[in-house]
């Protein structure tokens, strides 16, 4: 009988479609849209309302929930890790979810997605990047590619399918806590950079193991808050909006982006996560999106006090898919009630699953549901580390260097070191790294900037540190690692950018031994550095370089030449703050693009 109808369609198919006449069956394959629309035609609506749930892993109360409920995605949330957090415990873990889904009665596999957003940043001994303020100094978009394919393959080594990046906010206040995870404050940096890191990601999506599916975040003007307030209202004219804070994402659906999420922001006070007009209107139609939305974590319950209404509105506002991320069987249930009550059009819920399974389809989720085992001996290979260190190179900016005071001699007779973040693998990474908010300490594997200084010296050449910059008299010179620690979205919001007592003391402490100070600054976004920068022969701008340290010894050291240029302007005082490129009376104390060289 199976034959008897493959010959039948095989000749519809022929005549319809253009194949040629007696074609190997094999060769007669459906369209991606055919096999989407011949699933949507199978599935019911609890199949279908399942598909638009993502799941935090750890709110599941049963692994068998993802079959029951026809789950559609997982997410690991910051540092939602297995509890052996190694690479072959996260491709154990997600081969396990995915074995699950493929016992729905369509196979529909999961994807699953993580914030892979400097680095596989959750998984220990993943190659930790540049926060994206410091990639946005090196502007060079084929780097950023280079580098996003290498994060792609080692997300890739876990079976993870989806990173929730890049971030292409625009991010237009410093005190802004997620400052560092844009790539810069003009739409120039944003339009640069948004497709080069799709196209690392993702490559052509079509399939290809070592490509992840990209998610352009947070639509839209996120970087725009009143104040730098996260989840904050974005005032500003449709015209500014779209001038300001749009650009990025035309290049990424340009380069073919396969997720969007949407932003805990509002627009002129009205929520982001219940905007038709931006998410469909725009977004969808005007600007030609063809993959799926995503809410963020929990964000549709900022809508209003009723929760079935929050999904009434997210969903006919053009959210395809809800991070949910806790309480699936409510949003499930609820949303199937809105479907049979007619408040939820099943046009609407069609075109989301459309869009989902077209995605699933495109990357070959359906044909390879499992990790490809070979990615995963690739995670913090020498390889990927030495792409790391390559863009710490291009990504740090001299503001100044009186007296040729660098590069620094490998030989000289004695180097004392100090400051907290001199030592520090988690400072230098900052936050999303290992945890959501990331951690001072040693976290994971990489080489702190006072273990680059040792390794790079002469083996004559005495290094000595101390925190506090006590005992550097007689050293040739000083060098003072200094700035923030890690901190992620609300809680870096800060109002007043100013470096710490401790840190302001060991650069004096350092001045006072009476030989020429070098300070490096570890941070997310500029700070106010008159009286430190004052005491400075030499000052570098290092913003959170991750794990390759020697990425800074490189520069220090005269082996390779400063190429960064700032991605923000560098305010005075925080009172300047908002001061951004183009503004009028523009008179920071260094501009937006400067960057001193060799
Ligand atoms: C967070 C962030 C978003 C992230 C998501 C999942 O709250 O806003 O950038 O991708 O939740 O972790």
């Amino acid at each position: 009988m199976r034959n008897i109808v493959c010959f039948v369609t095989l000749i519809i198919l022929s005549s319809s479609f253009g194949c040629k006449k007696n074609e190997p069956i094999s060769a007669v394959t459906k369209s991606l849209d055919e096999r989407v629309e011949e699933l949507i035609s199978q599935m019911t609506l609890e199949e279908k309302v399942g598909q638009m749930a993502q799941v935090e892993r750890g709110a599941l109360k049963n692994i068998s929930d993802i079959k029951t409920y026809y789950l559609g995605s997982l997410l690991s949330g910051g540092g939602s890790s297995p509890a052996n957090n190694v690479p072959s415990s996260w491709a154990d873990m997600y081969d396990g979810y995915q074995a699950v889904a493929l016992q729905t009665r369509l196979k529909i596999p999961l994807i699953y997605g993580i914030d892979a957003v400097h680095g596989h940043n959750n998984v220990k001994g993943a190659v930790i990047f540049p926060h994206n303020i410091g990639l946005g100094c090196t502007r060079n978009p084929d780097l950023v590619q280079k580098a996003m394919n290498v994060v792609a393959q080692e997300v890739a080594g876990t079976g993870i399918d989806w990173t929730f990046a890049p971030c292409i906010a625009v991010p237009r206040d410093e005190r802004w806590g997620r400052t560092y995870e844009g790539f810069g404050e003009t739409p120039e940096l944003q339009s640069m950079m948004a497709p080069a890191a799709v196209k690392g990601f993702q490559g052509k999506l079509s399939g290809s193991n070592d490509e992840i599916l990209a998610c352009v975040k947070h639509f839209v003007g996120d970087g725009g808050t009143m104040g730098g307030d996260d989840q904050g209202n974005t005032q500003l004219s449709e015209e500014d909006l779209r001038a300001i804070h749009l650009p990025g994402y035309i290049e990424a659906i340009k380069q073919g982006v396969g997720s969007v999420m949407v932003s805990y922001s509002s627009w002129n006070n009205i929520k982001l996560h219940g905007h038709k007009y931006l998410i469909t209107d725009v977004l969808k139609t005007e600007l030609g999106f063809k993959g799926f939305v995503v809410s963020d974590w929990a964000a549709i319950d900022q809508l209003t006090a009723d929760y079935p209404t929050n999904i009434q509105i997210a969903i006919n506002a053009g959210i395809d898919m809800v991070m949910v991320p806790i309480n699936y069987e409510y949003f499930i249930n609820e949303l199937k009630k809105l479907v049979t009550a007619g408040k939820v059009p099943m046009t609407r819920i069609d075109d989301a699953v459309r869009r989902i399974l077209r995605i699933k389809l495109q990357m070959g989720l359906f044909e390879k549901p499992y990790t490809d085992r070979s990615y995963t001996s690739s995670i913090g290979s020498t390889e990927h580390r030495a792409v790391a260190r390559e863009c710490v190179r291009q990504s740090l900016v001299l503001l100044r260097n009186t007296d040729s005071t660098l590069p620094l001699k490998k030989s000289l007779a004695r180097i004392h070191v100090a400051g907290k973040n001199a030592d520090n693998i988690g400072n230098q990474c900052g936050g999303w790294t290992i945890s959501w908010q990331g951690s001072s300490g040693n976290i994971t594997t990489g080489t702190t900037i006072l273990q680059a200084i040792k390794q790079t010296v002469s083996p004559s050449t005495v290094v000595t540190f101390s925190l506090e910059g006590t005992g550097a008299a007689g050293a040739n010179v000083g060098i003072v690692v200094v700035g923030e620690t890690p901190y992620a979205e609300g809680v870096g919001d800060n109002n007043f950018l100013t470096l710490s007592t401790e840190d302001q003391n060991a650069i004096s402490t350092m001045k006072a031994a009476g030989i020429p100070v070098v300070v490096i600054l570890i941070s997310g976004r500029p700070l106010i550095i008159n009286s430190s920068l004052s005491q400075a022969d030499a000052f570098v701008a290092a913003w959170l370089p991750g794990t390759e340290g020697n990425g800074v010894t490189d520069l220090l050291f005269g082996d390779y030449n400063f190429l960064g240029k700032l991605s923000h302007t560098w305010p005075r005082s925080i009172q300047q703050v908002p001061i951004n490129y183009g503004d009028t009376n523009y008179d920071p104390l260094f501009a937006y693009g400067f960057g001193l060289t060799y």
